[in-house]
């Protein structure tokens, strides 16, 4: 494996490199029904202090990739480079030291905090696994951890998950992600599961974090308008492929891949362009089955630009410039681009936009 020291390397935070992931699928009896494409040849890069929005339908892969990102689950093939180590072929004690920067941050909160330890000793974990600190010091780190997150420790220190809201208990799980000081943090539908409300306070401490702490993020959620607020770079995934990635004023203001501008015009709020209201867009037809995905580019069968050609060769990623790149043969023509904030501006709070909502949580 090659290897320079993280210390005088000076590339990109994280480079996935044609990552491949895919799941023999069992049918009755358990006898092999076909593969699951889950991830095919997927690559990108994040820069230190940037984040990157992942977005795309259920099942578009999201989680499979974020999981071989962080090495929950080995990648069938290609390369995960992070500070200029390749995590893919690690040892499990290399990659323990390369845990404790790279942390991840789940959807149900809940399920990720055992329900029978008290926040203390949820948020000192990775402490003990991963540092020397002794119980003093330990102690203050958690006190130091819960203010940065927004919870008095006087008041959350001893309490268990279940006494906690959905809210209280996304920021526990923060708290103990960044315990460790990590470089990166991975958050896969971290806001999808809370209370409207509350969706807007974590992306808010998301943002101060990144700001106070320097943090590198891979932000996943269903569509569009949920990672606006934090995405400085923009990657939009189809049944297992990447259909477009690049800067977010880019992918934003002027999408290339009929599938981007889909899961835009899904979103109400008004045309950047135009200033006029849009009508959203609904995608038809159910997304092709990852078992059998459709031969040339997978967005075929329900792409209003198919041509015979879409059907015999698969598109491969084109850039368009400043590392704007695209995934099809009949790409859209480029729009005068509008400011990321314009366009911010003119679509609703990630809460408003999101139709998952989770009736356990209260504020
Ligand atoms: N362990 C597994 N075994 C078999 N198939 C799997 C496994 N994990 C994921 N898959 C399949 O891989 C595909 C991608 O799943 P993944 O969970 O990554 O999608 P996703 O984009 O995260 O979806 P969602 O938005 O619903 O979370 C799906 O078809 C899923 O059924
Ligand atoms: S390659 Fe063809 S089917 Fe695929 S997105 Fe482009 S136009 Fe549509
Ligand atoms: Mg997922």
């Amino acid at each position: 494996m090659t290897t320079v020291s993280s210390t005088d390397y000076d590339g990109p935070l994280l480079s996935v490199r044609n990552v491949v992931q895919e799941y023999v699928s069992q049918g009755p009896g358990g006898v092999k029904a076909g593969v699951v494409h889950a991830v095919s040849d997927v690559s990108f890069d994040l820069a230190v202090g940037q984040t990157l929005g992942i977005v795309g339908e259920t099942g578009s892969g999201k989680s499979t990739l974020a999981r071989a990102t962080i090495q929950v689950e080995k990648p069938k093939s290609g390369e995960v480079w992070f500070k200029g180590q390749n995590l893919v072929g690690m040892s499990k004690r290399e990659l323990k030291r390369a845990r404790r920067d790279i942390q991840m941050v789940y959807q149900d909160p809940f399920g990720s905090l055992n329900p029978r330890w008290r926040v203390e000793d949820v948020v000192a974990e990775p402490l003990i696994g991963h540092t020397t600190m002794g119980a003093v010091e330990r102690r203050a780190r958690v006190r130091e951890l819960l203010e940065l997150v927004g919870l008095s420790p006087d008041i959350y220190l001893r309490r268990r998950p279940l006494e906690l809201s959905g809210g209280q208990a996304q920021r526990v799980a923060i708290a103990r992600a960044i315990a460790t000081n990590p470089a990166l943090v991975v958050c896969d539908e971290a806001i999808s599961s809370l209370d409207v409300l509350i969706q807007a306070q974590i992306m808010n401490l998301f943002e101060k974090l990144r700001a106070e702490l320097g943090l590198s993020y891979v932000f996943i959620a269903h569509d569009l308008a949920t990672v606006k607020q934090l995405s400085d770079q923009v990657a939009v995934m189809h049944l297992g492929q990447l259909a477009e990635v690049g800067p977010a004023e880019l992918v934003y203001g002027s999408p290339r891949h009929p599938y981007t501008s889909a899961l835009l015009g899904s979103i109400p709020g008004l045309d950047p362009v135009t200033g006029i209201a849009r009508r959203p867009v609904t995608l038809k037809g159910e997304p092709p089955s990852p078992l059998h995905p459709p031969s040339g580019c997978r967005f075929r069968t329900r792409c209003p630009r198919a041509q015979e050609k879409c059907a015999v060769e698969e598109p491969k990623l084109v850039d368009f410039g400043a590392g704007h790149k695209a995934a099809c043969h009949f790409p859209l023509d480029a729009v005068p681009t509008v400011s990321v904030d314009a366009l911010r501006a003119t679509m609703p709070e990630p809460a408003l936009a999101s139709s998952a909502v989770a009736s356990r949580n209260r504020a």
